[in-house]
């Protein structure tokens, strides 16, 4: 079973694997909606864009159509320099029948200084604010604790917990420079401790700085 952590706003639920009437949920900010009802397929565009780290793996691509579908514009983010033709075909189909803007950025998670040229990318080429984060980005290993190599926990951390403080970071830094509200939702899978209590602090300090819009931070957990 998923879950989903709530952090501040009203409280979405996601139960099991991603589903696609979620995509709402977690981009819901108290009483106005970022992503719109799914009432009908393929609704009206919403002026937003939302990012999604790791949109080239599994739970990126999943999220980053449910989030076409929504009617959002969508930048996902990976490591390759450009996206594999057939994930980005799928993904592409969807942009063009909703009419969202689907595009690709190359960034790693780990490095600050290829998370801000991301994120600079992605609002300089995009037609509406960045006002949503989904963070995908991960990994994770099978092997037995104490055989477990200190540099790849050390990796794990880097990616899943660096990596999704410098992702929320730089969007925020965006959303804040825009005066806009916004919703972040970070994957917390094998780090879920970590970036549960991120979400909670960084939750407690943009919901309500009173210089800015709010921004919603939620995790969920997958699987
Ligand atoms: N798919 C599930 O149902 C599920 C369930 C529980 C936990 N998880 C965890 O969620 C995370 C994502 O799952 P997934 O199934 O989409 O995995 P995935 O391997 O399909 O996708 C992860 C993506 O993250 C990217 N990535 C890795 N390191 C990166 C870096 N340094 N910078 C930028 N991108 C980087 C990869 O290139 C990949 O595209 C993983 O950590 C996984 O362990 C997934």
């Amino acid at each position: 079973m998923g879950s989903v952590e709530h952090t501040n706003g009203t409280a979405p639920q996601l139960n099991g694997s991603i589903q696609h009437n979620a995509g709402s949920d977690l981009f819901r900010l108290n009483d106005r909606t970022v992503v719109g009802e799914h009432t009908s397929k393929h609704q009206t565009a919403y002026t937003l864009t939302a990012a999604v780290t790791g949109g080239l793996g599994s739970l990126g691509v999943s999220l980053a159509q449910t989030l076409l579908e929504y009617g959002a514009d969508v930048v996902c983010t990976d490591l390759p320099e450009a996206p594999q033709d057939e994930i980005w075909l799928t993904l592409k189909k969807v942009a063009d029948s909703t009419g969202g803007q689907l595009r690709y950025v190359s960034c790693d998670v780990t490095n600050e200084d290829s998370v801000s040229r991301a994120f600079e990318s992605a609002e300089s080429g995009s037609r509406y604010p960045i006002r949503g984060l989904v963070t995908c980005a991960g990994i994770s290993g099978r092997c037995p604790a104490v055989d477990y190599p200190v540099d790849k926990f050390r990796r794990i951390m880097d990616i899943n917990v660096t990596g999704t403080f410098l992702c929320a970071t730089a969007a925020a830094r965006v959303m804040q420079r825009q005066m806009v509200s916004g919703s972040i939702v970070m994957l917390a899978s094998m780090s879920a401790t970590n970036v549960n209590q991120l979400a909670r602090s960084l939750a407690a300090e943009w919901g309500n700085d009173g210089a800015h819009p709010p921004i919603r931070v939620n995790t969920y957990s997958p699987g």
